[in-house]
């Protein structure tokens, strides 16, 4: 795979995916024909992270309806905005509900639904209001990568600041830096949140290590973040979920920097499970404890994150293991098998499997929030952020 990576791949109207469930020993790149496609690749997590959902989901309404301006005779539906919103709003509907604690997607959603009341709203004609939504739904995918790297520039300065101006480093020392999940050019449409401030870190020499939890079950710190790192030749150690209370004990971090899914009104954070253990022995550590996400991932309709709904995956997937067996030989010309095991017993209950794929950090254990607009600090460790500057 080429140094930079990326989830989704576009040529004109087509749309693929890099199949992230055979990651990182299959590079499998699968179409995406429509939006139910859309929906099974998100709800399956063929492709997963906050922003990448959002950008798939988006794209492949951008695609059915560009397919449709192309065809003769164009279907019904494209009569009229008014036809067009009645086809188009099922399809956000059912896309809605793929994953639902990620905001962006929802955002996203809200951002093509605006687009079709407008046009509707005056009367505009099937065609254009079909070419209004494409370039909206394009926007939402293209928006991405230039706010990525402006957040995990501004995020990084402000971090190297921080830690010179309060003496944990001497100006130009290099840092090192822990992660959970996967927050990088996989999980969105290119260079990442949390996974691009420790690249930019890398970028401009202030590197020293990441450190990246495994995030079980899905291994997305195992299987993605490693792929990543390795690929970008970033000094990195990964770690399993139950050590990073050993890491602070024994190591020097002198960051952690995550992603999200969503951040309510007052700060409150969801996040991938093990975020919350994560920021908890942060605090005791004295670590500042950065989230590192778009705007779109800021959820002001969301007073805190008691509201914020939390994906349960299926119980099953708690108990198996994706990879290749063991030892892997690599044979040229041929491709690994994966396989999937189980590691807990056969006659294990379903119902006695807890799988929640997110956790929310509050914000006092939050010291800043950072977005392409800027940094929304909480030096007192308040139980509420003020994002107002942020959003
Ligand atoms: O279940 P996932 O893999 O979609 O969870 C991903 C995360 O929790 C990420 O940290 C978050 O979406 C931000 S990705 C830039």
């Amino acid at each position: 795979m080429a140094p930079s990576m990326t989830s989704i791949r576009t040529s004109g109207d087509n749309i693929e995916i890099v199949d992230q469930l055979l990651l990182p020993h299959i590079v499998k790149w699968v179409p995406v024909e429509t939006p139910d496609d859309a929906f099974d690749a998100i709800k399956s997590m063929k492709i997963r992270g906050a922003p990448a959902i959002a950008s798939l989901a988006a794209l492949s309404v951008a695609r059915e309806l560009s397919l449709a301006l192309a065809a003769s005779p164009q279907p019904e539906w494209l009569s009229s905005a008014s036809a067009l919103s009645a086809h188009v709003s099922p399809v956000l509907d059912h896309l809605f509900t793929s994953r639902p604690t990620a905001v962006n997607l929802s955002q996203a959603i809200k951002r093509i639904r605006a687009v079709l009341a407008l046009t509707k709203a005056q009367g505009w004609t099937g065609a254009e209001a079909a070419e209004a939504v494409i370039t909206e739904s394009r926007a939402v995918a293209d928006e991405d990568v230039g706010r990525n790297k402006e957040m995990s520039r501004v995020g990084a300065e402000w971090l190297l600041a921080q830690l010179e101006a309060n003496g944990t480093i001497q100006p130009g020392e290099s840092i090192n830096v822990l992660t959970v999940c996967n927050t990088g050019s996989l999980a969105t449409s290119g260079y990442g949140t949390a996974l691009g401030l420790i690249t930019h870190l890398w970028e401009i020499g202030r590197l020293g290590r990441a450190f990246y939890t495994q995030s079980a079950p899905y291994h997305q710190g195992t299987r993605l973040t490693a792929l990543e790192l390795l690929t970008l030749g970033v000094p990195s150690t990964m770690l399993c979920d139950t050590m990073v209370g050993s890491l602070m004990q024994h190591y020097k971090v002198h960051a952690v920097a995550v992603g999200a899914d969503r951040v309510a009104k007052n700060g409150d954070t969801a996040n991938k499970i093990g975020t919350y253990n994560a920021a908890v022995l942060a605090k005791r550590h004295g670590i500042p404890f950065l989230v590192v996400a778009p705007c779109s991932t800021l959820d002001p309709a969301t007073p805190s994150g008691e509201q914020i709904p939390i994906e349960h995956r299926p119980p099953l997937e708690a108990v198996l293991a994706r990879g290749v067996e063991y030892p892997l030989t690599i044979e040229a010309g041929v491709e690994p098998k994966q396989v999937v095991v189980q590691i807990a017993p056969p006659n294990i209950s379903l119902e006695g499997i807890y799988n929640p794929s997110f956790d929310v950090t509050p914000a006092e254990l939050i010291t800043a929030v950072v977005t392409e607009k800027g940094v929304a600090h909480n030096p007192t460790g308040a139980q509420a952020i003020d994002l107002s500057s942020v959003l």
